[in-house]
């Protein structure tokens, strides 16, 4: 088992939100201790959630790897692919919704659907996850010590690793320096150019947003940028039509093991037909590291991106837009120099903990 996060999460625990963060909200309903916390690495590193042994929250979700596994779309027990890009897990905790079609609120739900989804931990039901927990004395103990309870139950699971989640918070880089610090010299001419861009001309704030005093880079909205549109646009109506599920747990199956159920995105949720291929707007931070990108892991890398956006929706002029694109996607006229400098200013959301020794 991996060690050597704790320190540092401890460290992280005990101080204040870092230069471009706000304060982190904890609702009482789940207060942050320390030793909730460590229960919740220990269970976030551990293996024995999954019907094999083999995957633990980490292998998705890697310290190393900038919390993602830098996968198009995630794998899971027996090789099994998802259908959907591993999001980081720096700073989710800032997040009003998780997962890209937000279907569920807290970081504490969230935790309890990968051992149980077929293609991530493949473990029958959370009864599974419990008795596992059941059978590990060490669990058992700290259950006991942190929530004062014999009676382990699903939502300690969840519980636990919310709060370690909650202290993978990453700011100050140096963007953060430059915008929030005052420090004119953090980010050279190209960077700042392509901050004037993702601030103008780009229009990339009206999504990713930049506050008076703090950066989320995200307005925890979902959107829809055309992303994934060529794989529904055929048989979208006997899509729609085999889409009759109405509970979270069966919807979490059903979207990351079938590909077109997936593009539907925020549509599971609200079943609003507006929402067909939205997703959450995502965080900027440390993006450098978290390719490939998208909801799909479709586009490879920043540039790519940026050629999405600047051609309205799509990677060349000639392919088809998605009838459903939002309105703020429109094509942006960029020079080559520009896009340049904006993929310079998004290497410089990078934290500090993720530079290369
Ligand atoms: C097999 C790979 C895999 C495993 C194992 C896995 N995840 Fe994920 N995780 C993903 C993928 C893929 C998504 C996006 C799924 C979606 O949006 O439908 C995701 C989404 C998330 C999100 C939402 C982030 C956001 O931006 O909305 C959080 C938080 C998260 N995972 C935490 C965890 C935790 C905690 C565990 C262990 C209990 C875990 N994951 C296990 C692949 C994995
Ligand atoms: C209308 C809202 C909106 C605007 C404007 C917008 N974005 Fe996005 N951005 C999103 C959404 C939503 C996604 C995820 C879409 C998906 O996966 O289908 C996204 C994804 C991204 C990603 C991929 C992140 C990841 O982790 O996969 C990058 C990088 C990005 N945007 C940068 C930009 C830049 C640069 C601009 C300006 C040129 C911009 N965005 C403008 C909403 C927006």
């Amino acid at each position: 088992m991996k060690t050597l996060y704790i320190s540092v999460i401890t460290a992280a625990f005990l101080s204040a939100a870092p230069l471009g963060l706000p304060k982190l909200h904890i609702p009482e309903s789940n207060p942050q201790t320390k030793a909730k916390v460590e229960l919740g690495e220990m269970l976030f590193f551990d293996p024995s959630f999954s019907r094999d042994g083999t995957i633990s929250c980490a292998t998705c979700h890697d310290p190393d790897k900038a919390f993602t596994d830098q996968l198009p779309v995630s794998v899971g027990i027996d090789g099994k692919k998802g259908t959907r890009n591993a999001p980081t897990v720096i700073n989710a905790a800032y997040y009003t919704s998780q997962f890209w079609d937000g279907r569920v609120q807290s970081l504490a739900e969230q935790a309890k659907f990968p051992p149980i989804n077929p293609v991530e931990g493949g473990l029958h039901d959370w009864s599974e996850v419990v008795s596992i927990m059941k059978k590990n004395p060490e669990y058992v103990k700290r259950v006991k010590e942190v929530f004062g309870t014999d009676e382990i139950t699903i939502d300690h699971f969840g519980m636990a690793i919310e709060a370690f989640e909650r202290t993978i918070i990453e700011g100050d880089s140096r963007f953060d320096r430059y915008y929030f610090g005052g420090d004119e010299s953090a980010l050279n001419e190209r960077e700042r150019n392509g901050l004037a861009l993702f601030l103008g001309k780009g229009r990339c704030v009206e999504c990713h947003t930049i506050s008076q005093t703090h950066a989320l880079f995200t307005n925890n909205k979902f959107l829809n940028l055309g992303v994934g549109w060529s794989k529904i646009e055929k048989d979208l109506p006997s899509i729609l039509k085999a889409y009759d599920i109405k509970d979270t747990l069966a919807e979490d199956e059903a979207v990351l093991m079938n590909e077109k159920f997936s593009e539907l995105g925020r549509y599971v949720v609200t079943k609003e037909i507006d929402d067909i291929g939205a997703f959450k707007t995502p965080t900027l931070r440390n993006v450098e590291l978290t390719f490939p990108y998208m909801h799909d892991g479709s586009l490879t890398t920043l540039e790519e991106v940026i050629v999405w956006y600047n051609n309205g929706g799509r990677l060349s002029p000639d392919d088809p837009l998605s009838p459903f694109i939002d309105g703020g996607i429109r094509e942006l006229g960029l020079t080559a120099q520009e896009m340049e400098d904006l993929v310079a200013f998004l290497k410089t959301l990078t934290s500090p903990q993720r530079m290369k020794k």
